[in-house]
């Protein structure tokens, strides 16, 4: 049987496929007040503006390609059980081709109804932009994304997946945000943790810190995780 191998990715995942970070200098937090732009009081006060902030994101994002560091891990389905929790609310882990990712944070690419949270409704190109005042088979609706301020349904499943891991990678996150930060803390006691990130936050003793940016730092894991299984 394959061994579960569960990876929790932040922005640094998608920083070399050119979509920014949040918290590096030059971070998307830099240049927008995150309070105005990603918060369920931001949205309640202004959402033309929250519409307009994934809007441009959502227009990025289609202009960007899954890295190599993406494309690996789907890869590692050959010799893994591969389970992705992210952060990120970008596609670029499923168009890598990895089979069960959990979005922790929303989807970019999806709206949801505001009178009924279970619809959703994933947008297409060209028509990628949604103001306040959209209708989308009768339903005005919102950004897909977890705002400040609300629950994260999605970190119950996370942390049962967690908990099953054989070994556990955490890849470009500053590990500031909760419940996210927490999923380190459900891991197994003697299972292998694995860190990959060219400026990593301090983390718990134990855990093997790969000082590099993800798409090397992927290859450097494989080359790892492979060598154990061939020993
Ligand atoms: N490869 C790997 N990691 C990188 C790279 C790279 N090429 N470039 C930067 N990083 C690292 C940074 O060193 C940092 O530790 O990515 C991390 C990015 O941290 P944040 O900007 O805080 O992003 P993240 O941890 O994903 O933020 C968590 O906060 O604002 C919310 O909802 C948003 O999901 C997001 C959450």
């Amino acid at each position: 049987m394959k061994k579960k191998l569960v990876i929790l990715t932040g922005a640094g995942m998608s920083a070399e496929s050119g979509l920014r970070t949040f918290r590096d200098a030059d971070g998307l937090w830099e240049n927008y007040p995150v309070m105005d732009v990603a918060s369920a009081d931001g949205f309640a006060r202004n959402p033309a503006l929250v519409h307009k902030f994934y809007n441009d994101r959502r227009r990025q994002l289609i202009d960007a390609l899954p890295n190599a560091g993406h494309i690996a891990l789907a890869d590692l389905e050959r010799q893994f059980d591969v389970y992705v929790i992210t952060q990120n609310v970008d596609d670029l882990h499923e168009r890598a081709g990895s089979s069960h990712v959990l979005h922790l944070h929303g989807e970019l690419m999806k709206v949801r109804a505001i009178d009924d949270p279970d619809l959703t409704f994933t947008l297409t190109p060209p028509d990628l932009s949604t103001t306040p005042s959209t209708l989308i088979d009768g339903h005005r609706v919102r950004p897909h994304i977890v705002f400040f301020q609300e629950a994260v349904p999605m970190i119950e499943p996370a942390i049962e997946i967690a908990s099953e891991a054989d070994v556990f990678v955490v890849i470009g996150t500053s590990l500031a945000v909760y419940p996210a930060a927490s999923l380190l803390y459900y891991v197994r006691p003697s299972v292998p943790i694995f860190y990959i990130d060219p400026n990593p936050a301090s983390v718990p003793e134990g855990v093997t810190v790969i000082r590099e940016p993800a798409t090397k730092g992927v290859a450097t894991l494989r080359h790892i995780l492979l060598s154990a299984l061939d020993s």
